[in-house]
């Protein structure tokens, strides 16, 4: 069966035939060609990495395209929507990539619609924030955004992202402080480089031995190696030093998720920690890889990174307000929390928000080891519709619950006329009983192909942009 199919993974396949991989996706997403285990059984859903597409299906189907007898755009999707030709850097540019998050939209969506429907000066809101992609591009085009979110790590992602710096002071703090974990990383491994006669032997034990007293978290002793652990604990103490803390949380944070002992091709959503020291077979490369050892890799490669973007950002910047807000959106009290920001007492002109979906992902657990290591309160019994919580028909029933919960609280400070663009991925066709419930019609619906959200997985999938008002 895989002989007659050609089986190949998408990159390959788009390598061979001269497409990008994200063209590859969009003919899945069309339906246009099928989807296939290693050994070429038809299936629904891949696991990361086992994705099969044929390459006979695809020279059948372009050769189709050729002949003008198929076109690319019946599915009812929106031709702009796709963003196909947007490249990786682009969707990811600046301050978009300062941090890993599981179930960012891409900038080019929001600024589609923000462009479309609002201008510039108006109140944007997003109830469901996450890592504050639509507050970081309404800002950019010259909106006042509010934005809030229950994980109080993904509001210190936005806020690091949003925060007005001195770019200079901020380079030079990330490069010191890379320095110093630097030099003490080639004590740890008595490199050649160091003098170790200025750092004997008793007093590494000591540092070592108060570095480890300092970390009560059980999950950082499994995670990672003892190097590795050892060196991440010494820049955290580090950052107390330094004006711009959080730019340095972020930074840090980064490096040690990808720190963990795990495989290359699970970041996101890892079982359990590999052995020290033991060689796996990677999927994602495609040989046998070593699980990292250390944390001052992952820090040099972003340290310098993150002074970059954060420049590319202050460059575009506006100095409209941004406000974000931790809190449970069904019950944050909006006038209160913006009575002291310049746009007080202001309605709001529109919201762009992308809330979580019913049991895919559990937005605080995603980044145990940031709450791990700083040791943020996490509130994980506010979030709606976790994954954890599965998606049954209670759990659909207690997400409509939510969802609406959140609409109707905030809907009293929206404009009359107020403009409500909602992604959601609705397989279960829940949204036009949150909007029912919530005092909301929907006014369109755009479709739209999802090739690649960060680190979900090769498939691809549909979602709806539900643009609704206030009923009545
Ligand atoms: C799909 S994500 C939003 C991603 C965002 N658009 C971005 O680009 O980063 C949904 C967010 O809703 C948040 N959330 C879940 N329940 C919430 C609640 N009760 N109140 C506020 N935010 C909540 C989650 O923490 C998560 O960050």
């Amino acid at each position: 069966m895989s002989n007659d199919l050609e089986l190949v993974t998408i990159e390959e396949a788009a390598q061979i035939v001269g497409k990008t991989p994200a063209n590859i996706r969009d003919y899945i997403q069309r339906g246009r060609i099928g989807k296939y285990n290693e050994e070429g059984e038809p299936i629904q859903r891949a696991a990361n990495g086992h994705l099969r597409v044929s390459l006979k299906e695809i020279r059948v189907f372009l050769s189709l395209i050729e002949q003008g007898l198929e076109k690319h755009h019946h599915a009812g999707l929106h031709p702009e929507l796709g963003f196909y030709d947007v490249p990786e850097y682009q969707r990811t540019k600046h301050v978009h990539r300062l941090h890993p998050y599981l179930g960012k939209f891409i900038p080019q969506l929001v600024e589609w619609f923000l462009a479309r429907y609002f201008q510039a000066d108006d109140v944007i809101l997003d109830p469901f924030m996450g890592s504050g992609t639509t507050l970081v591009q309404g800002n950019e085009m010259k909106m006042h955004t509010i934005g809030i979110d229950i994980s109080p790590f993904n509001c210190l992602i936005a806020r690091v992202k949003l925060a007005k710096y001195d770019v200079i002071e901020a380079r030079a703090e990330i490069l010191e402080i890379e320095r110093r974990v630097t030099t003490f990383s080639k004590y740890l491994t008595r490199s050649q480089e160091v003098n170790l006669s200025l750092f004997p032997e008793e007093r590494m034990d000591g540092l070592k031995e108060s570095l480890l007293a300092e970390c009560q978290s059980e999950y950082l002793r499994t995670w990672f190696a003892p190097r590795a652990l050892l060196e991440m604990l010494y820049y955290r103490r580090l950052i107390q030093n330094y004006r711009y803390q959080d730019l340095l949380r972020v930074v840090l944070s980064r490096a040690v998720r990808s720190s963990r002992l795990v495989p290359h091709y699970d970041l996101a959503t890892p079982k359990a920690p590999l052995p020290v020291g033991e060689q796996y077979w990677c999927r994602k490369h495609n040989r046998y890889c070593m699980p990292i050892d250390n944390c001052i890799t992952k820090i040099h490669a972003y340290s310098e990174d993150t002074a970059r973007r954060i420049a590319q950002f202050d460059k575009l910047r506006s100095d409209k307000a941004t406000v974000v807000i931790q809190g449970d959106s069904r019950n944050v009290n909006l006038p209160a929390e913006l009575s002291n920001t310049p746009i007080a007492g202001r309605p709001i002109d529109g919201i762009f928000t992308s809330p979580p979906y019913v049991g895919q992902i559990d937005y605080h657990d995603q980044h145990i080891y940031a709450y791990e290591l700083f040791g943020f309160p996490r509130q994980d019994e506010l979030e709606i519709g976790p994954k954890k919580r599965g998606k049954s028909k209670q759990a659909q029933e207690e997400y409509i619950d939510g969802i609406s919960a959140v609409f109707r609280n905030i809907l009293p400070f929206l404009k009359p006329d107020g403009k409500i663009f909602i992604v959601a991925n609705d397989r279960f066709n829940l949204y036009p009983e949150i909007a029912r419930r919530s005092g909301m019609k929907i006014v369109d619906e755009f479709h739209r192909a999802v090739t690649k959200r960060t680190e979900q997985g090769d498939d691809p999938y549909q979602e709806t942009i539900f643009f609704m008002m206030k009923a009545g």
